[in-house]
């Protein structure tokens, strides 16, 4: 049974939205499985659904047509099985920084163990010291840290990262990308992460999810073959790097 854990089936899946103005399609035909434990990495222009895909894995929107399962179950609505990090933080004001990554613990969790995890998750994520600050007392970067911790902590089986470092600068941003395999590789869980920048995806996938424009499919899934951690600056890393700039370079002639 373990082995099906975090393992996710993504078939046939179509999402509408209604608009006033008529239906707009967002994804059109994705389909993909993903292995226990994998990394996936989506990369796309802005706007082609990325995000709508991650929340339809996070059971927050419903699929148009075709199904997304979660090992054998199919996904009817969120769960703490699936640990969502949003594009911005979404803390809740009125909690500290330890309430809003204790909020994320599962229900009936013995208090001095909860009080360990979220003591665990604060300090991974380098917020030791502001466990009594709130959201707005801290920077941008602290509060997605914050909510990274937030996810974390019921220990899900799967991570839906929506582009979690995008306010974070550039040294901070390699930090926490470091964290992110240490945190994957000890909890052995499956990660879908999103981000718009492609050396950070070939940093991080096993495999990387090439989105089209609206309505989003993939265009491409690269494998990622490159022991870890990854040199950025070897050959074989900047040559994948170099594929998929070229994919979105041909998309925006195509276009033009
Ligand atoms: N609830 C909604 N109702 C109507 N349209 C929506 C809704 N959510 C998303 N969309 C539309 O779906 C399209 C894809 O949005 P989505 O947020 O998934 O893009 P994205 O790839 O994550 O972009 P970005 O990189 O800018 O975050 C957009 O045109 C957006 O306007
Ligand atoms: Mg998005």
């Amino acid at each position: 049974m373990r082995d099906s854990r975090g393992s996710l089936h993504i078939q046939g899946v179509e999402k509408n939205f209604a608009l006033p103005q008529g239906d707009l399609r967002v994804l059109a035909g994705i389909d993909l499985e993903v292995a226990a434990g994998e990394f996936i990495v989506l990369v796309g222009k802005s706007g082609c659904g990325k995000s709508t895909l991650l929340r339809l894995i996070g059971g927050l929107e419903t699929p148009s047509r075709g199904e997304i399962r979660l090992g054998d179950k199919g996904i009817e609505g969120p769960g703490l099985e699936r640990g969502m990090v949003f594009q911005e933080p979404r803390l809740f004001p009125w909690m500290t920084a330890w309430e809003n990554i204790a909020f994320g613990l599962r229900a009936g969790t013995e208090a001095k163990e909860g009080e360990a995890t979220v003591g665990k998750y604060l300090s991974l994520v380098g917020l030791s010291g502001f466990e009594g600050a709130y959201p707005h007392q801290i920077s941008g970067g602290m509060q997605q840290r914050a909510a990274l911790a937030r996810a974390l902590v019921s220990r899900p089986e799967v991570l839906l990262l929506d582009e979690p470092f995008g306010a974070l600068d550039a040294l901070t941003r390699i930090q926490m990308q470091l964290e992110i395999l240490r945190i994957w590789k000890e909890s052995k869980g499956t990660v879908i992460l999103v981000t718009h920048d492609i050396d950070e995806a070939v940093f991080l996938g096993d495999r990387i999810a090439v989105m089209s424009d609206r309505p989003g499919t993939f265009r491409d899934i690269l494998p990622v073959k490159l022991p870890r951690p990854r040199d950025r600056s070897s050959a074989p890393f900047v040559k994948i790097r170099r594929k998929i700039y070229n994919e979105f370079f041909h998309s925006t002639r195509k276009e033009g």
